[in-house]
């Protein structure tokens, strides 16, 4: 079973978009995980972007991503990374598919909606930065058998 850590970024809290964009992720036949409404300091979202650190838009996107709250979750399934990715399209809205969250709701790639982890490394390096072990909770998700 893998797992994955996907954000809802201040623009998609502020246009009232979390349950649309959570909705998917059930509708899928998704496990949450953990799930944690937030505002990130500037601490932690050097750590969230650090790969980023000296490209040209990692100045704007911490102050983006500190400049309001966010919903942080943690989502587990077969293949949760690439189904997630896959649901949550290309970076740039003009080449989201449609059907995304990016596509059905973005314009600007500094305002695409949401976050999610792009390898197990990362993933597992993300959930370690936004939660502790004991917040993610262990249940039997009883319909996992017809997903
Ligand atoms: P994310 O990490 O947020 O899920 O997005 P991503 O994998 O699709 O894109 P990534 O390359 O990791 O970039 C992280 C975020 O930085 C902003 N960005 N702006 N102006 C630009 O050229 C540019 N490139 C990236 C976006 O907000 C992107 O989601
Ligand atoms: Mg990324």
């Amino acid at each position: 079973m893998e797992r994955t850590f996907l954000m809802v970024k201040p623009d998609g809290v502020q246009r009232g978009l979390i349950g649309e964009i959570v909705a998917r992720f059930e509708k899928k036949g998704l496990q949450l995980s953990a799930a944690k409404f937030m505002l990130l300091n500037q601490e932690l979202a050097e750590k969230h972007y650090e790969e980023h650190k000296g490209k040209s838009f990692y100045e704007p996107l911490l102050a983006f991503i500190t400049s309001g709250p966010v919903f942080a979750m943690v989502w587990q399934g077969d293949n949760v990374i690439a189904l997630t990715r896959a649901l949550i399209g290309k970076t740039d809205a003009i080449d989201a598919s449609p059907g995304t969250i990016r596509s059905d709701f973005a314009v600007h790639t500094n305002f695409n909606l949401i976050h999610g982890s792009d390898s197990v490394e990362n993933a597992e390096k993300e959930i370690a930065i936004y939660f502790s072990p004991s917040e993610l909770v262990q249940y039997e998700h009883t319909i996992q058998r017809w997903i």
